[in-house]
């Protein structure tokens, strides 16, 4: 057996575990990452792709936004449209901040990288990773890698191994609570060899569902439609599929998405779930492992990346100064900002999707509060000062 000795021992190599170890290094704290798949699949796994103002910051700060700076897109507003007519959010013009489009994917290998130049341990392909002794402050992480068990022994855990992982589950069912949407639709989205045939990403609310348009590089487009939940991806030929997005994004001004090589497709479910408290014992969750938000708002990996930078801060406190204070305070920290960004993406959401429950009422004071938003500035306003980002708080 492998027994490796560590101040903070991470689950998960994700855009939380990696920034979390990166914080940390620069704090100059030691960590290990454990994390069951390959690196290469971590690099590959398409996600998310809009990075706040803040989470831009951050990256620059800690200076991993090289790739980001150069290759990211940054974005002055959003597009919201409502049966083929477009109305723009100008984000920048009303916050001062814009958003980046840079894909989930493409951070987690710009952060690999960094981690492995700075001589930082993560080790994939750890298979059947758990949790031990978390209510003391002696807890270790055990895996088996090519067969070996591997401990892991450290004064904390990080827990960031997502929606399903294994650190949640470790914790007593009685010391915490879950709070849980579930949405009656999905999204089935596409990657495309197809340069983007608009400057900003469209939200579009139509009768015959909501679609996304994003993208990822010049070359590369990235679209959703709402599905059911239960939706066979096979019944959904890639013709099928873009014949439903002309015909849900396609505009009374004669703009409609431009079609290409489907690179890759998939069905996400939508839920909205929150843990409280983050953290027991030596455990503190970080990322998806304590909290999902539908992708309406764009906030995933913008939770997580702040969810770090309390938890990186916390660690340094308590390392360097001999605190335990901002420990104490990290899950109501984080909380405060993850309920603004529920709320916020709970409203995207209902606000843009056609929902089976809806009831006429429900249907009418939908279509007033897009009217109203497309209508009004301080609408505009709430909107763009939450997809943009709220501030850090420590
Ligand atoms: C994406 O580009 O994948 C994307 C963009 C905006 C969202 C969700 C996903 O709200």
């Amino acid at each position: 057996m492998g027994r490796t000795q560590t101040q903070v021992g991470i689950v998960g190599a994700g855009p939380a575990g990696l920034m979390l170890s990166h914080l940390l290094h620069l704090h100059g704290i030691e960590s290990v990452i454990v994390e069951a798949r390959s690196q290469r699949y971590c690099e590959e796994r398409i996600r998310a792709g809009v990075l706040e103002h803040g989470t831009v910051e951050m990256l620059r700060q800690t200076d991993v936004a090289d790739r980001l700076d150069r290759e990211g897109m940054r974005h002055e507003g959003i597009e919201i449209g409502l049966n083929g007519h477009l109305h723009r959010i100008p984000l920048t013009e009303i916050t001062g901040k814009s958003i980046t489009v840079y894909g989930q994917h493409e951070l987690v290998k710009d952060l690999i990288a960094r981690r492995l130049a700075d001589h930082g341990e993560i080790r994939f392909e750890c298979g059947n990773a758990s949790l031990h002794n978390i209510d003391s402050p002696h807890p270790f992480i055990r895996c088996e890698r090519e067969g070996q068990v591997e401990e892991i022994h450290c004064d904390f855990v990080a827990g960031c191994d997502g929606f399903h992982g294994t650190a949640r589950s470790s914790i007593p069912e009685l010391v915490i609570t879950c709070y849980e949407r579930i949405y009656p639709f999905a999204w089935l989205g596409i990657l495309a060899e197809a340069p983007p045939v608009r400057e900003e990403l469209v939200y579009m609310h139509h009768e015959r569902g909501f679609a996304l348009y994003s993208m990822r590089s010049p070359a590369i487009t990235r679209l959703y439609l709402q599905c059911a939940p239960d939706e066979n991806l096979d019944e959904w030929t890639d013709d099928r599929i873009w014949t439903e997005l002309q015909l849900r994004l396609g505009c009374s001004d004669g703009w409609r998405p431009r079609e290409g090589r489907v690179l890759q497709k998939g069905i996400t479910g939508m839920r909205s779930f929150v843990v409280e408290p983050m953290q027991y014992g030596s455990l503190y969750l970080a990322g998806d492992a304590a909290h999902i938000v539908p992708p309406t708002g764009a906030k995933g990996m913008n939770l997580a990346m702040a969810d770090v930078f309390v938890l990186a801060e916390a660690l340094r406190a308590f390392y360097k100064q001999n605190s335990r204070a901002k420990l104490e305070t990290y899950s109501s920290i984080c909380l405060r900002r993850i309920w603004k960004a529920q709320r916020f993406s709970w409203w995207m959401t209902s606000l843009l999707h056609l929902s089976p429950d809806a009831t006429p009422f429900d249907r009418r004071r939908q279509l007033a509060e897009l009217d109203y938003l497309t209508s009004s500035r301080a609408a505009a306003a709430s909107l763009a000062e939450n997809y943009v980002g709220l501030p850090m708080e420590l």
